[in-house]
């Protein structure tokens, strides 16, 4: 009984309600008039629509173009500073000190025993030379100028292995490099214009110091 009546009571109330409150009368009372004004309204309203449409697509591009533009902008500055801090190339070998493949080179023009050569490289950030192979050693010794000259480099005679020994740790491979010469305690080496000899390591000699070629980023930001 109860769900009845509620039932007739929304169908009455829905029945009754009035006409002109339904949404969909609404537009009929406006685009009331003459046909061509019902003609008008609607082209105008798709107008409307079309210029809101085509403003819409206008601003998105506009806006597309600027990010690109703007990415391409920082991509073209990211490329001049990497110019920039690593030209004009990747090595700085500042006077007196002479490039050599991928290390900076100083030969002294005075003359110390070995230990003193060891400290002087050592006070100057690189080290005495270390030779990889013959062919580096030929390459050196092209940059000797005069044939009576030697020059120590970073290899001595250490006990108790008896043995050649670079001073960056590492045993001398024979191949590298035929010493001639006494091989015992105390002998430091050294190379001239064509050959390698061991020397006691108290002689005076000149000297051949090494160090890596810096990019110029790395002196301008030591940090980095
Ligand atoms: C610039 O150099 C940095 C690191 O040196 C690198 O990550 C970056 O990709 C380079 N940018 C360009 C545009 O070459
Ligand atoms: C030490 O130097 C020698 C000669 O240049 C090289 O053959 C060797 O690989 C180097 N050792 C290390 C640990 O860098
Ligand atoms: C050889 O050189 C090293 C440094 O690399 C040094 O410690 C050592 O005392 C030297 N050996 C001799 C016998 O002078």
């Amino acid at each position: 009984m109860d769900r009845q009546e509620v039932y007739g009571n929304l169908k009455i109330s829905r029945d009754s309600g009035p006409k002109g409150s339904s949404p969909s009368s609404l537009p009929q009372e406006v685009c009331q008039g003459p046909p061509w004004r019902q003609f008008a309204l609607k082209l105008g309203c798709t107008g409307v629509i079309l210029l809101v449409l085509i403003v819409i697509k206008l601003t998105v591009s506009v806006i597309l173009t600027q990010n690109s533009s703007i990415e391409r902008c920082s991509v073209d500055v990211q490329q001049n500073r990497n110019e920039t801090t690593e030209s004009p190339s990747p090595l700085e070998c500042l006077e007196p000190w002479q490039s050599f493949q991928d290390k900076c080179l100083l030969f002294s023009t005075i003359r110390k025993p070995w230990k003193s050569s060891l400290v002087d490289c050592s006070t100057k950030q690189s080290s005495l030379l270390l030779i990889q192979d013959q062919e580096k050693l030929r390459q050196i010794q092209m940059q000797i100028k005069d044939e009576g000259i030697s020059f120590w480099i970073g290899l001595n005679f250490t006990l108790p292995e008896k043995k050649w020994k670079w001073i960056n740790g590492s045993f001398l491979n024979p191949a590298t490099l035929e010493i001639n010469g006494d091989h015992k305690e105390n002998s430091c080496v050294y190379i001239t214009q064509t050959s390698a000899f061991s020397e006691h390591c108290s002689e005076d000699y000149q000297w051949i110091c090494q160090k890596e070629g810096t990019p110029i980023k790395n002196k301008v930001h030591p940090t980095s």
